[in-house]
């Protein structure tokens, strides 16, 4: 993954600036081609000789500082690079990235790159805790960087906590991963929902369910940060979705996501029917708000259309998978329900164990495909197991799903 990959390094002013130089080693020895880009305050910690010698490259510092006539440097390391590192990362990088400066040579060719980018952080426990440094780097996911999180150890300013550079090699390792999983997906279209239905009573209220939208919009970031270009189908919900690479479309009730999903259909490669869809809708809903009479009100509800089960009586080649919630003969349930409505696969929830189910960030389920082939999925982040999930698809899809992993 990393031979011959052209990778721009952009070390700041943080102590561990030094182990950037192992990082540096580290990637040569591995076959990349490595150039530095230094803010002035890294200089202070490492001298850019010492990267210039490990990379055997001119080490880049100034913006005006142009090494050949010919060339612009901070746009020339902007087109070379495949790959941009910044490690360590200060929380002043962060900032700056985020809301857009361009300073000196490291933030503008950072502005000018179309380059992966691995943000590495490091930097003191209150530092990387403070909300102004977690909604830059929120910022910064939802631009379609890739943070490698700090490890929790001794920090040089003598605190113990998260704001450890992580080790170079597992900084590698990070990356490798990433580029792999980026590249599972790509040139895949995945049209996935997500979110509660609103079935209106009147103009006031309205019939709906708990869920939150959390697994299908982490089910939509998983697949785009795995390279495929995803629709996203939601229901009403107060979630944003966190990628470049999702186009979203807003619904509120069963029958405009049945609409919206059957005009994607055809051009989608993989399905993903995470929505919680009602079941039932007022049969009649009233223009004007009802006033409330003494006694029982009755309302009679009629079926929505299962948008599942129509889009597997339509199935073309896409591979189709849903949800179920079940309480009870939990396998079975989820086995008659993909067979009922022609899936390729299924994730059951068990929605009476403790984590699992609606509103919460955590979840527990099976993941069953057509022939029978079962893969348990402990307890974990929604976007954890969303990211399992899209793994077990695309392996799936060529028929090498194995344990999944
Ligand atoms: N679903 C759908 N359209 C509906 C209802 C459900 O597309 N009108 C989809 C859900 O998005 C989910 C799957 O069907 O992927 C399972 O939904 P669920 O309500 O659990 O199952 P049902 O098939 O409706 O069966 P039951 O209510 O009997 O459990």
């Amino acid at each position: 993954m990393i031979r011959d990959k052209n990778i721009m390094v952009g070390v700041t002013g943080g102590i561990a600036a030094y182990k950037a130089c192992s990082l540096v080693s580290s990637l040569i020895q591995q076959g990349a081609h490595v150039k530095v880009v230094m803010t002035e305050h890294a200089t202070q910690f490492v001298t850019p000789l010492t990267f210039q010698a490990l990379s055997r490259q001119p080490v880049y510092i100034d913006t005006f500082d142009e090494k050949d006539p010919e060339k612009i440097a901070h746009i020339d390391v902007a087109d070379w690079a495949d790959i941009v590192i910044l490690a360590p990362a200060t929380a002043n990088i962060i900032a700056k990235l985020a809301n857009g400066l361009a300073d000196d040579m490291l933030t503008t060719t950072l502005l000018a790159t179309q380059a992966d980018v691995y943000i590495a952080p490091a930097m003191n426990v209150h530092m990387y805790a403070h909300p102004s440094v977690v909604d830059n780097m929120k910022t910064l996911v939802e631009r379609g960087c890739y943070f490698i999180e700090p490890g929790a150890g001794y920090l040089a300013c003598g605190y113990v906590g998260k704001g450890r550079l992580e080790e170079p090699d597992r900084i590698i390792e990070a990356i490798e991963h990433h580029q792999k999983q980026q590249s599972l997906l790509s040139g895949k279209i995945v049209l996935v929902s997500a979110g509660p239905t609103r079935e209106a009573i009147d103009p006031v209220r309205f019939f709906s369910n708990r869920s939150s939208g959390k697994m299908g919009f982490a089910l939509a970031e998983a697949a785009a940060e795995m390279g495929a270009k995803v629709i996203l189908v939601s229901g009403p919900v107060t979630l944003k979705a966190a990628h470049p690479n999702i186009e979203r479309i807003n619904v509120t009730t069963a029958a405009e996501m049945y609409e919206a999903m059957h005009v994607h259909y055809a051009s989608a490669d993989i399905v993903i029917k995470a929505a919680a869809v009602a079941d039932y809708r007022p049969k009649q809903t009233f223009e004007q708000k009802l006033k409330k009479q003494p006694g029982d009100w009755t309302i009679t509800l009629e079926r929505t259309q299962d948008i599942l089960a129509s889009l597997g009586e339509q199935k073309k080649g896409q591979f189709l998978v849903g949800f179920a919630a079940e309480t009870s003969n939990v396998i079975q349930n989820g086995l008659a329900k993909l067979k009922r409505k022609n899936l390729d696969a299924i994730v059951i929830n068990d929605v009476t164990k403790a984590g699992a189910g609606f509103a919460g960030d955590t979840n527990k389920a099976v993941y069953v495909n057509r022939s029978n082939s079962q893969i348990d999925m402990p307890l974990s982040t929604k976007k954890n197991m969303a990211q399992d999930i899209m793994t077990f698809i695309a392996k799936d899809m060529k028929g090498d799903l194995n344990d999944g992993r």
